[in-house]
Order: structure tokens, then C-alpha cells, then sequence
């Protein structure tokens, strides 16, 4: 590939992309950038990279700059080289993916991901420090901890008491990330066919724990408003459930927030039933207002409210932190569940994850801004590209949930993948996993990744015979 070519694609604003990275010296830059560019399959497997002359020439950065860059790529095992053969990007292994469970749609790693709603790294959060010293000083000399360390815990409490939930430090279990706190749940707490309500869009990934309890989703409706209260009163009678799990505050995978009002009539059902609620919060700091929504737990008083709340969206996902706020009397089980399970979470993470919530005011006015500007653009290039799709602004997240004018989007996304561009079927969120019409798209990507995956996204529309089909159905 020609330099001029990469530094086009690198775009004008390569230094910067995915956020602030002032701290950060050239090379690392440089490294991160082209890193992007590799991991998004813009540089193909196999590519051949100019030489760090002509690539220092287009960036007009020093050739040191970019053999330190290069170098870092190699040893993250993204480019190889030869002696007299140049650089070039290193091919991947085919991985087949049939099955969209979660955990495969973050592990796509062919073409652009706009499947995986994540952060793409932690650029964003700055620099972030392990001090031994620190670590020594917060955690037990062994640094096993199962609760999680004790700081952290009060740190997460604080955050809920300002939310308006009275929390104390005890009340907080710290988990591998939200999901592996819902695991924790679902492990305590689900019975033998048991039911368990959940959303009729909800996230793909308690669809998979619960397929793995053998456990039967049972779907409430939805309007725009939230989950619709009558539906949710009868279909605890009929199925006479013990569990909800929803996501009232910032509901995934549609964007969307729960009013007061709704969160009130919510509360009055729910207590009515004295149900036990699962209340995934992991997207709860990523409103594009800054707004805080309103916590169910604060409304309900003989229902059994449990908060999951993670790290992973407003910060990285790699530092697999997330956490329960339980409510008294369902502490002991889940503590218990937990000690026949694992032997706490990173003491190094939780570390790190105590520093984020020192900066959390100023970090989540970062992503807001970052995050509401990247929404907008990825509106405007669907709107421009994909002008029959229907799109409309999310109140929260990082993804937008877009209606195609089919009845199955997933022809559709398979059609994606060929052209190189992940995106989510609605089907993955949808208690039974039958034909939907919607995808879900990531915005949290750089500019280039989302002019390029739209430009993917037009094509594979395009070239897809069962979408056209399906759009000749007058739908
Ligand atoms: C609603 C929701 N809950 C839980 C998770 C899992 O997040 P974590 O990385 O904290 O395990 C996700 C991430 O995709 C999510 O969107």
C-alpha cells in the first residue's frame, strides 16, 4: 500500500482518534492508530505497509517515530517482518462464527466491528497507574478478596447514596464485569423451571446464562415509554414468576430511558408481587444528556431490587469490573454463591477502577460529549447511505437501533460480513432468537471505521437478494 493511501486512511485526525491521548508520546500514537486500522481490517491481513521512510514522509512525524511504532505492532504480534521483504500486516486465522452468543459477537475480529457495544480500547481514560505500594496498602498481603476490596466497595456505595440509594459498602459484591455478576445472580437465585421475565428486546448476553440455566425467558412488552406495567402484572400471574431482569435505566439494545413516571407504576407492580429484580445498570452512566435516570431501587420497598452496575461501558471493558448492589436480605445467598465460585476479582483492576471513580464526573462528561458527537455522525451517514432505514436518536449507550424495512434483518447481516462490516441482529436480543427486523450499530468507533462500515453497510444492503426481496414485500 502506497503511504499516501494509508495516511487517507488514517484520516486527518489520526493522532487524536478515540479520544485524548495528549499524555501519550508519538510513537505510542502512531502505534495505536495504525492498531485501529489493522484490528478493524481497513489494513487487510496480508497487507503490505510503505516503507517507514515514505510512511514518516506522509505523516511528517521522524523515521524513529515509526520504527518505534512498527516495532510495538510486532511484538503485539500485528505486523511481521522480513529482512529485504518489508512490513506487512499479519494474516489471521479463520474464525467461524455460527452462533452469535455475546461472547462471540465481542470476539469478531474480521472487518470493521460494529457489532460489539465497547469501548474499541482505553485510550480515552488517560493515564491510569498500579502502584505496588498502593496495591499492598489496599488489599490483604495474599490479595484475595472476595467481596472485593473494601475502598472500592465504599467507593460504589457513595455512588448509589448520590443516586438516592442508600447503600453501605457491605451491600457491594465486586464481579468480573456486569455479566459476570449476572451470572452470579442467575446461578443464586434461579430455580429448576423456573421463568423469568425479561424484556422483549433485551441483552443478548442473559438470553445465553439463562439458555445455560435451561431456564425459559419469558418476553414482557415494551412501548416507548418502558416496559408496559399491565403486561408485566399479568404475566407474573400467568407465569407465576419470581424474577424479573430488566434495564430501566438505560435499556439495552435500544438506547432507550425509563420515565419516573413509568419507573413509579413499574415499582407498584413489582412490589405488589414482592418479585425479586435483576436491574442491569451496566449502560446507567451513559445518558447524551449527562442526566442521571431515576433508580428503580429507590422507588420499590417490598421488592427485592438487585443493581448490576460495570465499569466496562463508560471506561474498558478489559478491566472486567462490574458489581452488585444487593439488597439486604438477598446478601447472604449471594455472597455464599459467590464463595462456592471464585475467589474475588482482580486486585490490580479494582485499583485502577477506585482511579476512575475519582475522575467519574469528568469522565462521564467526556464520553457524553464524545459519544453524543459520534451518534449524531453515524445518524447523519445512515441517513445519507441507507435513507429507508428508520434511526432514531438513543437517549443513552453507544449504539443506535435502527429498523430495517424487512421482516429478518439477518440475511441482511450475513450480507454484512461479506462486505466486512460486523453489526448485531436484532434476532441476538430477542427471548427466542426469531426474525427481527432491527440491527444494532456501535458508534463508539473512530471516524473512519463508521464512514467506511457505512459505506459497507450501503453495499451489503445493496447487494443483498433476500433484502430486496424482502423490501419488494411492501413491508
Ligand atoms: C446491558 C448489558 N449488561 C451487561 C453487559 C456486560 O458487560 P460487562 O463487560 O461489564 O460484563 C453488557 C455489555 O455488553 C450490556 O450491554
Amino acid at each position: 500500500m502506497e503511504a499516501n493511501e494509508l495516511a487517507r486512511l488514517l484520516g486527518p485526525d489520526w493522532a487524536s482518534a478515540g479520544g485524548d491521548r495528549r499524555g501519550e508520546n508519538l510513537a505510542r500514537r502512531v502505534g495505536l492508530a495504525l492498531r485501529t486500522l489493522i484490528t478493524s481490517g481497513l489494513l487487510a491481513p496480508g497487507a503490505r505497509l510503505p516503507s517507514e521512510r515514505q510512511l514518516a514522509a506522509a505523516l511528517s512525524v521522524s523515521r524513529p517515530t515509526i520504527t518505534a511504532a512498527i516495532d510495538e505492532l510486532k511484538s503485539q504480534g500485528l505486523v511481521s517482518s522480513r529482512q529485504g521483504s518489508g512490513t506487512w500486516v499479519t494474516p489471521r486465522e479463520h474464525v467461524s462464527i455460527t452462533v452469535p452468543t455475546m461472547a462471540e459477537v465481542v470476539l469478531i475480529d474480521r472487518g470493521i466491528n460494529l457489532a460489539a457495544a465497547t469501548p474499541p480500547d482505553p485510550s480515552h481514560l488517560g493515564p491510569l497507574t498500579i502502584d505496588l505500594g498502593d496495591l499492598m496498602s489496599v488489599t490483604p498481603g495474599h490479595g484475595y478478596d472476595p467481596l472485593g476490596i473494601s475502598t472500592l466497595r465504599t467507593r460504589i456505595a457513595a455512588r448509589y447514596k448520590l443516586l438516592g440509594v442508600s447503600s453501605t459498602p457491605e451491600q457491594i459484591l465486586v464481579t468480573p464485569g456486569a455479566h459476570g455478576a449476572l451470572a452470579l445472580c442467575l446461578g443464586a437465585l434461579v430455580g429448576t423451571n423456573e421463568r423469568v421475565i425479561v424484556e422483549s428486546h433485551t441483552y443478548g448476553g442473559i438470553l445465553d446464562l439463562l439458555s445455560k440455566h435451561n431456564v425459559v425467558p419469558v418476553a414482557v412488552r415494551r412501548d416507548q415509554h418502558g416496559i408496559v406495567p399491565d403486561d408485566l402484572d399479568r404475566l407474573i400471574t400467568r407465569n407465576r414468576a419470581r424474577i424479573v431482569y430488566m434495564m430501566p435505566s438505560v435499556h439495552a439494545p435500544t438506547g432507550a430511558t425509563t420515565s419516573l413516571l413509568r419507573l413509579s407504576e413499574l415499582a407498584t407492580v413489582l412490589d405488589h408481587h414482592e418479585m425479586v429484580v435483576i436491574c442491569d445498570e451496566a449502560l446507567a452512566e451513559l445518558t447524551l444528556d449527562g442526566t442521571d435516570p431515576p433508580r428503580l431501587a429507590g422507588l420499590c420497598n417490598t421488592a427485592s431490587v438487585i443493581d448490576v452496575g460495570s465499569l466496562s461501558k463508560i471506561a474498558w471493558g478489559g478491566l472486567r469490573i462490574g458489581w452488585i448492589r444487593s439488597p439486604d436480605e438477598l446478601r447472604t445467598t449471594l455472597v455464599h454463591h459467590r464463595s462456592h465460585l471464585e475467589l474475588g476479582s482482580s486486585a490490580p483492576s479494582q485499583l485502577l477502577a477506585m482511579q476512575i471513580f475519582d475522575r467519574l464526573g469528568e469522565l462521564r462528561e467526556s464520553r457524553r460529549v464524545f459519544l453524543g458527537e459520534k451518534a449524531s455522525m453515524l445518524q447523519a451517514l445512515i441517513a445519507q447511505t441507507l435513507p429507508d432505514w428508520t434511526v432514531h436518536r438513543p437517549a443513552g449507550g453507544l449504539c443506535l437501533w435502527v429498523r430495517l424495512p424487512t421482516p429478518d434483518a439477518r440475511p441482511f447481516v450475513l450480507a454484512a460480513a461479506q462486505q466486512g462490516v460486523a453489526v448485531m441482529a436484532g434476532s441476538t436480543a430477542t427471548p427466542g432468537h426469531g426474525p427481527d427486523p432491527h440491527v444494532r450499530i456501535c458508534f463508539d468507533r473512530t471516524t473512519n471505521e463508521l464512514e467506511e462500515g457505512t459505506k459497507r453497510l450501503g453495499l451489503a444492503w445493496r447487494s443483498d437478494e433476500a433484502g430486496s426481496r424482502a423490501r419488494m414485500k411492501s413491508w
